[in-house]
This record gives structure tokens, sequence and C-alpha cells, in this order.
């Protein structure tokens, strides 16, 4: 059990702890735009000189793109070892008009810090540094054995986070892990995560004429690009909403009653959400719940989507060329490099002579589905309640986190404990995204008194 002054400690800290967190979210650590490489490697080199402040083994390694950050701490031979792991690259920012302050000018209204990765995910990965400092100024040690891996790469799938827990596989040897990259399920009510979904993510690009042409002169003798892509496109899915790539559910495991049972149980209602995202109608499988669809069925949606002449008026042209991007969330025990197959022989046979189409392969991860009777969970759910003053619900997430199935394929962790210090309602990826002060707080001191749980 966590002492009491430690939490105390915490409490008082409080200020202190937002003030540092300013700091990281002031760098612009966008893992996908070349042009912020160095402030990638800022934001890598703010994680390590604080895991050196904390007595941490550290180490910064290059990898072919953004560094890994890598410290430990663990002196005792006989007791567990919690491996933490977080992301301090963020997602771009754009669209910047919509930002009602700069997204890496961090500002505080009502509680909550407003910039790009407050949430998602340099919010909630650095209450582990700071419950971490706590306990080591009360006590003077850790409880259990740490050791903290930190990548630059999680946005863009991590490219090289995957080789790098390969080679280091000893070194990274954990009995738990603790990831805190997704949210409670909703403010306010803390969340246990079991599940993620997985990400198949592909560009289709479909190429005509040589150059876009008069549609007046051309128009009737040539495969239009855009709109061989639009029939692709709407070809994809059925009319029901499911997926139309013959053999996409193949693998999909079915829900099982005490699940959908569970699920149901959730404070949920379509109500809110709707009233949230601004819209009037939810869709989906008529077979399956809201909370189903969103956590534990596949999808496939068209991320971006472009050809032609979009300005402003009109021109009257045939574009020479059209392009999508187009991503699948995957559930147990669909595999992307199996789904993105089906998926280009499919548009393959959807294409018409006369146009050429590429695809291309972004990003995937595999679904991740742990059990409920992990030896830590009820260790991390004690915790939860020590910072939340609650009990944390059980649920899945519809998003994905590339590097969570590896933690058991490669490293053959025993517990994989995913606690999301965050809300559905901190717009994560979007403009204005915000992390309520409140939920850092009380993550500080979830994180501090899971170190304590584990130990006993
Ligand atoms: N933290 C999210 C994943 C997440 C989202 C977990 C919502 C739980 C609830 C993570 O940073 C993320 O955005 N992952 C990407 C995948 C990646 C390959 C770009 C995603 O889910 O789109
Ligand atoms: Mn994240
Ligand atoms: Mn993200």
């Amino acid at each position: 059990m966590i002492p009491q002054d430690t939490l105390v400690k915490i409490d008082g800290n409080r200020q202190r702890y937002v003030d540092e967190l300013l700091g990281f979210l002031r760098i612009p650590s966008v893992s996908t735009y070349s042009r912020h490489t160095s402030d990638v490697r800022r934001a890598a080199e703010w994680v390590f000189s604080h895991l050196r402040r904390l007595d941490f083994q550290s180490k910064l390694y290059e990898t072919a793109r953004h560094p890994v950050v890598y410290g430990h701490r663990c002196p005792y031979p006989d007791r567990p070892t919690l491996l933490i792991y977080g992301h301090y690259d963020v997602q771009p920012p754009e669209p910047l008009e919509e930002w009602i302050t700069a997204p890496f000018s961090p500002t505080i209204r009502d509680g909550y810090v407003y910039a790009r990765g407050a949430s998602d995910d340099k919010g909630q990965f650095f209450t582990y540094l700071k419950a971490i400092e706590a306990v080591l100024a009360v006590a003077g040690k850790l409880p259990i054995n740490v050791k903290i891996l930190v990548e630059g790469e999680e946005e863009i799938g991590s490219p090289n986070l995957a080789p790098f827990l390969k080679t280091h596989q000893k070194e990274l040897k954990a009995d738990a892990v603790a990831v805190s990259d997704g949210s409670q399920f909703t403010h306010g009510t803390p969340a246990i995560t079991y599940g993620l979904r997985g990400l198949s993510y592909l560009q289709v690009d479909v190429q005509g004429p040589r150059f876009d042409l008069h549609s007046g002169s051309f128009g009737g003798v040539v495969a239009n690009p855009a709109q061989v892509l639009a029939d692709i496109l709407a070809r994809l899915k059925n009319p029901n909403g499911t997926i139309a790539i013959p053999g996409f559910y193949d693998d999909v495991a079915a829900l099982e009653p005490w699940e959908r049972e569970a699920m149901a149980a959730l404070p949920f209602d379509d109500a809110s959400l709707k009233a949230y995202l601004g819209v009037t109608e939810l869709i989906g499988e008529a077979d399956y719940s809201t909370m189903e669809r969103k956590t534990a069925r596949p999808t496939l949606d068209i991320n971006g989507i472009w050809g032609g002449f979009s300005g402003e008026g009109a021109k009257t042209i045939i574009p020479a060329k059209a392009g999508a991007k187009v991503s699948m969330r995957l559930v147990p025990h669909q595999h992307p490099s199996a789904i993105n197959q089906l998926f280009k022989d499919f548009v393959h046979s959807l294409t018409p002579d006369g146009v050429k189409v590429q695809i291309t392969e972004l990003h995937g991860a595999d679904p991740v589905l742990v059990s409920r009777d992990q030896p830590s969970l009820q260790a991390a759910a004690k915790a939860i309640e020590i910072g939340f003053g609650k009990a944390p619900v059980f649920i899945r997430e519809g998003g994905s986190i590339p590097i969570v199935n590896l933690f058991e394929e490669v490293l053959k962790l025993d517990s994989i404990l995913m606690m999301g210090w965050g809300s559905p309602d901190d717009g994560a990826h979007s403009p204005n995204e915000r992390f309520s002060l409140d939920d850092f707080h009380r993550g500080i001191r979830s994180a501090a008194a899971l170190l304590y749980e584990l130990a006993a």
C-alpha cells in the first residue's frame, strides 16, 4: 500500500507538475513531418534528461528515424519488474484555424490544459515520471524494479520500435507493462482496457491520362480516375454497412455472450454520443450495439480523398489522377498482412481497363485482447481506486497501439496493464486537444500507487 506521505507529497506538488508538463507540451514533436525531426529529438532529450534526474540508468537510442528513450532502475533481483511504455511524439495539429489557442502554446482553461499531445500521450505518460519522483522523494527508493520505454514513432505506426524490442529483448524483460495511452470510460469513470483494435492502413492511387484533359473534348472516351476511384470505394461496403471485401470476416472472433452482457451493462447511451459528435444518427451493423461496433467489430473508413479540381468556381476537366487513404480497424484474429492482401486483390478485381491503380501499405497494427484474469490486474484496479477514488470498469478500446501486441509476442510479458487517464472527449488527434488537470493529478497518484500494489 502506498504510504500516505507520498500521496500528500503528490498533492502538494500539483502545480509544479503542471508547469513542467506545459514545458513538455511546448515541443512540437510531430513524428510524421520531416520538418519537425529536430523537435522530435528535443522531446526525446527532454524525456531523457528527466529520467537521468530520477537516477535511472538511461540511454537515447538512435533508430532509422526517431530516437527511443530507455531507462531502468532495477536494484532488486527478487522483486517484480514493471515496464512503463509511452510515446513522446504527437499527431499533426492541423487544421490550425480551428484551435482556440495555438497547439504548441499550452493554455489552461476551466481545469483543462489545451495543447496537441496533452492527452495523447505526453500528459498521460508523464504521470509515471512524477509518480516515481514523488516516491523517491519520500522513500528514497522504489518498491519494485522499474524500466521505462518511450518512443517517438507511435503516431506513425512504430516502424523502428518493433525491431528494437527484438534486439533488446533481454534488457526489456519484465513481469508487467503499464500503458497509459488511452482513456477512461468517461470523464470520472476510470477504466482498465483489455482490448485494442488493430489497423490496416493503405493508400489507393488511380492514374488515368497523362495530364488533366478538357472534359468537353475528351469526355466520353477516357476512363475518369476520380469516377473510377469513387466506384471502387463505393463497392468496398455493402448497403447494410458491412464490408464487402471477400474473406474480410473469415478470422473475426465472435463476441461471447458474457462479453456482450458486460458491454451492455456499461453506463452508456447513444443520445449523449450523438450530441457530443453533432450527428443525428449513428450508423453501422444492425446486429451490434454502439459499444460493440466502436470497440469490438472491424471497420473500414475513407480517411482522405482527393483528385481533380476543388478550387473556387468550376473547371471543366477530366483529372489525370485521383487517390484515397483507406483504413480498416481489425479485431481478433484478423492480421494486417492478410487483410492488406484481401484488400489489394479486391480493389484490383474492381479496376476497369484504361486506368492504373497502385496500392501502398502505410501502416499496420495487430489487435490486442488480454485476459481479464492476468496476475496484476487486481493491483492495477486497486491503484486506480486509490488515485481516482473509484473502481475501474473493464472496457475494450477502438483505437490501436501498434507495439502492444509485441509486448506479448516478443517480450512474453504476462501482464499488460492498459490504464488510460484521458477521456473520450479529450479530442485526441482533433483540434483543441485537452487533458483534465484533475485527471493528470489522479493519474500521478494512481501511477505511484501501482508501484506499491505490484510490490505486495
Ligand atoms: N493513443 C492512441 C490509441 C488509442 C486511441 C488507444 C483511443 C485507446 C483509445 C494512439 O496514439 C493512436 O492514435 N494510435 C493510432 C495508430 C497508429 C498506427 C497511427 C490509431 O489508433 O489511429
Ligand atoms: Mn497515443
Ligand atoms: Mn494517437
